[in-house]
């Protein structure tokens, strides 16, 4: 098969790994640690070895591989890249995402180098390292591509300054395997000998667990975190029990020249090394060159978020209209006025702009002021805010209308017009200001309340809209000390809510970094809390294509209100994606299943391609892409269209739905021992595309 060009520079599938204490300290024993580096062993003092990281991209290296369509029968590591920006935590989830970046010819006979390159981050949110894989690809050289540029490390033309020796055991890559890489060749002794070694060879990547150990023991020992890059090139295998030795070169600060030879026959196998080590710079958060509004800027909560905003180099436009505490009156340019100087004081930048939000015109002006001044918006803070609070027979149009002005009105006011500039550029951080009010309720505050909640809504389908734009649109849920809370909150709360304390999550979730979008977050006094609606799994009452009757609902209200495995749905189609699992497979009918026996998705396909009922498809045409993972797993497609279907194997372009899971869920599922809507809430089964029509397998297909 020839390599394909084409995947250059296209997304691969990102990929998750997520591991526990154990996990670390298992790779540690892998490459070698013991009591003489307790840290990399012991969990109460547990530090991770760099070069784990690359034992969290298993995963990403199979697509690598397939995508690229390299011979797996020549292909070897040839080069690897490790770039940390900060340190490994010892638990998490970690994402990694990237593509193939080169592939390079090195001529007819002498191979092919497959480039991929990806980012890491841990569910935090924080860049945790950058990958450089490079796989050589013996058989695949002389299609007429570019050769790779020279990069070979120059070593100094004297002895080195440190020696580090060690010595894998006849047994290590028994152990090393257990941290992800079981390929045969490192385990099986006839398998080594048909791949033409004597025996189970050494995973390069465990070698090279040895090497990082070793190259912080000299360089910087008992600080693993201080490590910044690590890049090799793989030149010979190693027979488990060899003695290594790795040379190492000071070349400047921080950084260092290495190779490592196997200390029994002196051959040189790993070759071209680099490592750059020291202090992580301060890992801080900036907004430097991004333009932000805050509104209602004047005071309060606004205030603090404008002046943090500077300080960490946004320019910003800080509106207020200066009105009093209900909103009445004539407002004044004081207040966005002081706070203006007391950034531009700092040797800040911000502007003034004094409309009100309240109006479309205010909150065109708004946006208008931020484009003349600075040229763009890259963040919003919808935070102006008034209080009319009254109970509900007291409650007037006129308080109603001027709350719901200010807080609803107002955030789309301003937002849609920074929305449209965000769009274009691809970029855009905008928050709503909700309540506590609003979520959980709060006497006299019906009109405070609905309106702040509203916001939650207009948040869920913007957040969708913007989605495509690289737009995260989260709301924040403050408690703080300001004018509107002075009589609200209790006097010893009010001392410790300083509005500083909301203000690093709200400009967290400004930042460039931030993962999220469309979560609610409370913030205040120190404590910082998610919310969500949750949805619990509630019942389906009655008969396919019945009525349910009011007393089925009123002997059902026990698991109809239960919030037991309730969940969070990321948008409606999810909801009604459950909503349709749960008509088509209820749990006990189909636990325990047929039992039809399959071990394959091949299996599966052929099943249900012998099982097409011609006389239901009256009508459908469609394409339905299955795409299951795994050893056992296959990507298909059914054509279904005149009464026909056709099976075939691969990706089609358009699918109509595409099915993803794995292997193991998929024959569990068709076996029947796995119920479709479990798979399907438990994240283990995807579908993309039209949700509804997904909904027809069932009754066109029966095996
Ligand atoms: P604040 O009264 O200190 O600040 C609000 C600012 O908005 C004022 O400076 C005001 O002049 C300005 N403003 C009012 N109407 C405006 C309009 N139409 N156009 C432009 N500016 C206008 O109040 P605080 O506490 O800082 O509140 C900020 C936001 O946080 C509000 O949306 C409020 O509802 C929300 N909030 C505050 C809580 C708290 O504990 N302080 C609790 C929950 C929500």
């Amino acid at each position: 098969m020839a390599l394909n060009l084409d995947v250059i520079g296209k997304p691969l599938p990102p990929v998750t790994y997520s591991y526990a204490w154990k996990d670390v300290v298992l790779y540690a024993l892998g490459v070698g640690a013991g009591f003489s580096d307790l840290d990399y062993c012991y969990e109460k003092q547990l530090k991770v070895i760099p070069s784990f990281s690359i034992a969290t991209l298993f995963e990403f290296l199979a697509p690598v591989a397939m995508e690229s369509g390299i011979n797996l029968g020549g292909m070897l590591h040839g080069e690897q890249e490790l770039i940390f920006h900060n340190p490994i935590p010892i638990e998490g989830t970690l994402k990694s995402e990237g593509k193939i970046t080169n592939i390079y010819d090195k001529g007819e006979g002498k191979g092919a180098l497959i480039v991929a390159e990806s980012e890491t981050y841990h569910e935090d949110g924080q860049k945790l390292f950058t990958s450089i894989i490079t796989l050589f690809g013996r058989l695949d050289g002389g299609f007429g591509g570019e050769n790779a540029p020279k990069n070979d490390v120059e070593f100094p033309d004297r002895d080195p300054d440190f020696v580090i020796e060690a010595a894998p055991t006849e047994d290590q890559p028994l152990l090393y395997r257990l941290t992800g890489d079981i390929f045969d060749l490192h385990v099986n002794p006839e398998f080594a000998k048909m791949s033409g070694f004597e025996k189970p060879i050494m995973h390069g990547l465990c070698t090279h667990g040895f090497v990082c150990r070793g190259l912080i023991e000299a360089l910087i020992p008992g600080e693993p975190e201080k490590a910044r890059r690590m890049a090799c090139r793989f030149s010979k295998t190693l027979y488990p029990g060899d003695p290594i030795k790795t040379l190492i070169w000071k070349t400047e600060d921080g950084s260092a020249v290495w190779r490592t030879i196997n200390a029994k026959t002196d051959e040189l196998i790993i070759d071209n090394g680099i490592f750059e080590y020291g202090d992580i710079p301060k890992d801080e958060v900036r907004f430097d060159d991004r333009v932000a509004i805050v509104t209602g800027a004047g005071a309060g909560l606004g205030r603090a978020y404008a002046v943090e905003l500077a300080k960490r180099g946004a320019k910003v436009v800080v509106n207020d209209l200066g009105g009093s505490r209900d909103g009445s009156g004539d407002g004044a340019a004081t207040p966005a006025d002081e706070v203006v100087k007391e950034i531009k004081d700092m040797g800040g930048e911000a502007v003034a702009n004094y409309d009100n939000v309240a109006t479309p015109d205010g909150g065109e002006n708004v946006v208008k002021t931020a484009i003349d001044a600075f040229g763009t918006v890259d963040i919003l803070i919808n935070n102006a805010g008034i209080l009319r609070d009254k109970s509900m027979v007291k409650m007037e149009p006129e308080n109603w209308n001027a709350v719901m002005n200010v807080h609803l009105n107002g955030s789309y006011h301003v937002t849609q017009p920074a929305f449209k500039v965000m769009r274009e550029k691809g970029y855009g951080r905008i928050i709503m200001t909700t309540s506590a009010a609003g979520m959980y309720g709060n006497f006299g505050q019906t009109n405070y309340g609905a309106a702040k909640l509203a916001l939650v809504g207009f948040m869920n389908t913007l957040k969708l809209e913007g989605q495509k734009s690289n737009i995260k649109v989260n709301t924040i849920a403050p408690i703080a000390a300001s004018r509107l809370t002075e009589d609200v909150l209790p006097a010893e709360m009010l001392e410790k809510s300083k509005p500083e304390m909301v203000v690093p999550m709200t400009l967290y979730l400004c930042s460039e970094r931030c993962p999220v979008s469309g979560n609610i977050y409370n913030a205040g006094m120190g404590g910082y809390s998610r919310t969500a609606m949750m949805t619990g799994p509630g019942a389906v009452l009655g008969a396919e294509g019945e009525m349910v009757s009011l007393e089925q609902v009123r002997d059902g209200m026990g698991k109809i209100a239960s919030m037991k495995d309730a969940k969070v749905f990321g948008q409606l189609n999810d909801m009604m994606g459950d909503l349709m699992m749960a008509f088509s497979a209820p749990a006990e009918d189909t636990a325990g299943g047929s039992g039809s026996g399959f071990a394959s998705a091949t299996e599966i396909f052929e099943a249900m391609a012998g099982g097409f009922k011609a006389d239901a498809a009256d009508g459908v045409d469609l394409v339905m892409q299955y795409n299951i993972s795994g050893g056992s797993g296959g990507e298909a497609y059914f054509v279904i269209k005149d009464n026909k279907c056709s099976l075939e194997a691969g990706s089609h372009d358009k699918p109509t739905f595409t099915m993803i899971t794995d292997d193991k869920t998929f024959i569990d599922m068709m076996n029947g021992t796995l119920p479709p809507m479990q798979a399907f809430s438990t994240g283990k089964l995807s579908i993309e595309g039209d949700m509804m029509k997904s909904q027809l397998v069932e009754e066109l297909f029966e095996f």
